[in-house]
C-alpha cells in the first residue's frame, strides 16, 4: 500500500509543522513521521503518527524507508557545512531515485529568489537542485524565506549586545518559519508544481536596521549598529562573538550580508498568502511579538555548542 506524505525532519522546527498541518486535516493513515534517531519512534507513535527511520547518512535507512512513497518532504539538513550537506543530499536524492518516489519537495532556502546567489549558504541548495534535477526525478523546490525566528543569528545579536557589526544590510523578507511550515504542508497536498522552483516568503521586507529599531522600541535598549568591511567583519566577530562560532561561520556570514546588500534577500512572492488564505505575519509584528514574550529571546544556531 502506498503512504501519500513522508515528512523527514518531523523533529525539527519546520517539518513538525509541516506535520501538524497533515495530523488536522489530512487522515491518519495517509501520512508518517521520519527522523534519523529509532528513539524518537515512541512520540510520534503514542500521538497515532506512523514512523519511519531516515538517516541521510545512511543510504540502507531510506530505501527502507521511501518504499512506496507519494509525496517526500525532504528538509535539508541543519549544518552550515556545504560538503557534508552536499554528500547527504546525494544519498537522499539517490535513494528516492532508486525507489522511484513520485514527487520529492525540497525545503530550499530564498537567497536570490528565483535567481542565484552568492550567499555561501544557499551553494549546498543549488547544488542540490542541480543534482535532483540530473536525478530526472520530479521534485518541487521551495525556497522558504529567511526565517524572522532566525534574526538573531542573521545579525549576530544577543540579548546582551549593546553593538552589532554588520557587513552590509539591505531589504530582507523575513517570514515565520510556523507560516513557512503550514505553507509548504499546503503545497504538498495541493499538489503540483513538477520540476518547479517556488519562492515562499511574506510580502514585505525589513532592514537589519529596522530590526534594531523593533528591538529598542519593544525591549527599551539602546542597540547600535556600524556597517563594517567584510575583513573587519571576520576579524571583530571571531574574537568576540559570545556564541563561539569559529572564524569559517562568519566567513560564510559575510557573504550572507553582501548578498542581502544586493538586495538577494529582498524577492518576494505572492504564493505564500494564496497557499495560507491570508496575510503572512510581517516581520516587525513577529519579531516585537517574539520580543514581548521574552525580552532575552535567543535562537540556537547563534551558539556553537546548541547545534
Ligand atoms: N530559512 C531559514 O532562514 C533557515 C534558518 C535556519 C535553518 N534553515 C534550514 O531549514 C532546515 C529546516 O529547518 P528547521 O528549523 O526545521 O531545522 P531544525 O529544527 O534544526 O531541524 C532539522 C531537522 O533535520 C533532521 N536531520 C538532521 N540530520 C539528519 C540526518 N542525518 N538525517 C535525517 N534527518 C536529519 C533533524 O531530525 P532528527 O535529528 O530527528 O533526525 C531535524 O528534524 C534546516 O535543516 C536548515 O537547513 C533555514
Amino acid at each position: 500500500m502506498s503512504l501519500k506524505y513522508l515528512i523527514t525532519g518531523a523533529t525539527g522546527g519546520l517539518g513538525s509543522q509541516v506535520l501538524s498541518y497533515l495530523v488536522d486535516n489530512v487522515p491518519a493513515s495517509e501520512y508518517a513521521a521520519a527522523s534519523s534517531n529509532e528513539s524518537n519512534r515512541k512520540r510520534f507513535e503514542d500521538r497515532g503518527i506512523a514512523f519511519r527511520v531516515v538517516n541521510y547518512d545512511d543510504p540502507e535507512s531510506m530505501e527502507i524507508a521511501f518504499k512506496d512513497v507519494e509525496n517526500l518532504l525532504f528538509v535539508s539538513t541543519n549544518t552550515f557545512d556545504v560538503a557534508k550537506r552536499e554528500k547527504q543530499h546525494q544519498n537522499f536524492i539517490n535513494a528516492a531515485k532508486k525507489m522511484s518516489v513520485k514527487h520529492v519537495w525540497y525545503t530550499s532556502l530564498a537567497f536570490g529568489g528565483f535567481k542565484d546567489s552568492r550567499a555561501d549558504v544557499q551553494q549546498a541548495h543549488l547544488i542540490t537542485e542541480e543534482m535532483m534535477r540530473k536525478a530526472d526525478i520530479n521534485f518541487t523546490s521551495i525556497r522558504e524565506g529567511l526565517y524572522t525566528d532566525a534574526f538573531p543569528v542573521f545579525m549576530g545579536w544577543y540579548p546582551s549586545t549593546s553593538k552589532i557589526y554588520l557587513s552590509g544590510d539591505g531589504p530582507i523578507a523575513f517570514t515565520l518559519r510556523a507560516e513557512l511550515g503550514e505553507a509548504t504542508a499546503r503545497l504538498m497536498v495541493q499538489g503540483g508544481h513538477d520540476r518547479e522552483i517556488v519562492l515562499l516568503t511574506a510580502q514585505e521586507t525589513v532592514s537589519f536596521t529596522d530590526i534594531v529599531d523593533v528591538i529598542n522600541e519593544t525591549t527599551d535598549r539602546q542597540v547600535e549598529t556600524e556597517i563594517v568591511s567584510p575583513e573587519e567583519f571576520v576579524k571583530i566577530k571571531t574574537a568576540t562573538d559570545e556564541g563561539g562560532k569559529p572564524k569559517g561561520f562568519f566567513r560564510a556570514l559575510e557573504t550572507w550580508h553582501a548578498a542581502i546588500a544586493e538586495g538577494d534577500a529582498g524577492f518576494t512572492d505572492p504564493l505564500m498568502a494564496t497557499l495560507l488564505g491570508r496575510k503572512p505575519t510581517p516581520a516587525r509584528e513577529a519579531v516585537r511579538a517574539l520580543l514581548k514574550e521574552n525580552r532575552d529571546y535567543e535562537w540556537h544556531q547563534n551558539y556553537a555548542k546548541r547545534g
